[in-house]
């Protein structure tokens, strides 16, 4: 039986953990090859562990156990040259490119008044340049392809403000906005572009001191605590409920999808 992805070939940024690393055992379940790519460096300014070069090694190990071929590399989003290369390299490596998930970001949660310009900075850098980047460097592969898919990863507070998050939350605004721009101009080429919104999702990026930050964030305006609230009752969700949505987006069963929004937050953009 063929694989919902069967033979296609995806770029996932930030793929050392996390949701870029269910994203790609996900596809590669599906039978697609993948390109990963992560900067496996300490992160600027966030409260959480940063990726290291074995986990993405581990990623390429979880996907070739599927069968499929995983190329890694380190690489920085905000250095389109860097990326560039690499990403060059390994399409013509793997005979072409289908699909591009610009998953790679931070989140660095503070209140209003205490956001520094460097992190607004590094956030902007990170999730909005990070992203045009990686759509510049993979988009001409899926030109030449004749079509293909392209997700950004955003986020709920992409759709509906996540307090004490002002970077963050334009960061994510902004992907969302993107993805429609992209979606415009790449339609000709039977490229769909969508952006992704994840709600609380149990990665990394939540750990360390990060509910301690926002937990204190919240003390200086409590009324805003239940913007955080989802409408099913669970408090997270898992890597891999992102990456179906992922599958669903890179797969030919969304094919007449573009331009649009998939939300899975359990709700708590809508509460
Ligand atoms: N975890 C959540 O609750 C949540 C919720 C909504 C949206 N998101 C978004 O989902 C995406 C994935 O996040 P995650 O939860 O898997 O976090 P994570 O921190 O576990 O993984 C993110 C990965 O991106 C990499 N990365 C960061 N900056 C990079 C850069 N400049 N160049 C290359 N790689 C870089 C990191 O090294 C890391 O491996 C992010 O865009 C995040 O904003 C996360």
């Amino acid at each position: 039986m063929s694989g919902r992805v069967e033979n296609k070939v995806a770029l996932i940024t930030g793929a050392a953990r996390g949701q870029g690393r269910a994203d790609a055992v996900r596809l590669a379940g599906e039978g697609a090859d993948v390109i990963l790519v992560d900067v496996c460096a300490p992160l600027p300014g966030v409260l959480y562990e940063s990726a290291t070069p074995e986990d993405l090694q581990e990623t390429e190990r979880l996907v070739e156990k599927t069968g499929r071929r995983a190329i890694g590399g380190i690489a920085d989003v905000r250095d389109a040259e860097r990326l560039r290369g690499f990403v060059d390299d390994a399409v013509a490596q793997l005979g072409g490119l289908d699909i591009v998930v610009a998953n790679a970001g931070i989140c660095i949660p503070a209140p209003w008044d205490e956001v520094t310009p460097q992190i607004f900075d590094d956030t902007m850098s990170t999730n909005v340049t990070g992203v045009w980047n990686t759509v510049i460097v993979g988009a001409p592969h899926l030109v030449r392809r004749g079509g293909g898919s392209i997700i950004l990863v955003s986020s709920s507070a992409g759709l509906k403000v996540k307090p004490f998050m002002v970077p963050y939350s334009a960061s994510k605004f902004a992907v969302r906005g993107m993805a429609k721009a992209f979606a415009a101009e790449l339609g000709q080429h039977h490229i769909r572009v969508n952006s992704v919104h994840p709600g609380t999702v149990n990665t990394p990026m939540g750990g360390g001191d990060m509910a301690d930050a926002i937990g204190a964030a919240i003390s200086r305006y409590d009324r805003l605590a239940p913007m955080f609230t989802s409408l099913l009752p669970v408090t997270w969700t898992e890597a891999e409920d992102v990456a179906q949505a992922v599958l669903f987006l890179a797969s030919d069963e969304s094919r007449y999808i573009t331009a649009h929004e998939i939300a899975p937050d359990a709700g708590v953009s809508e509460f």
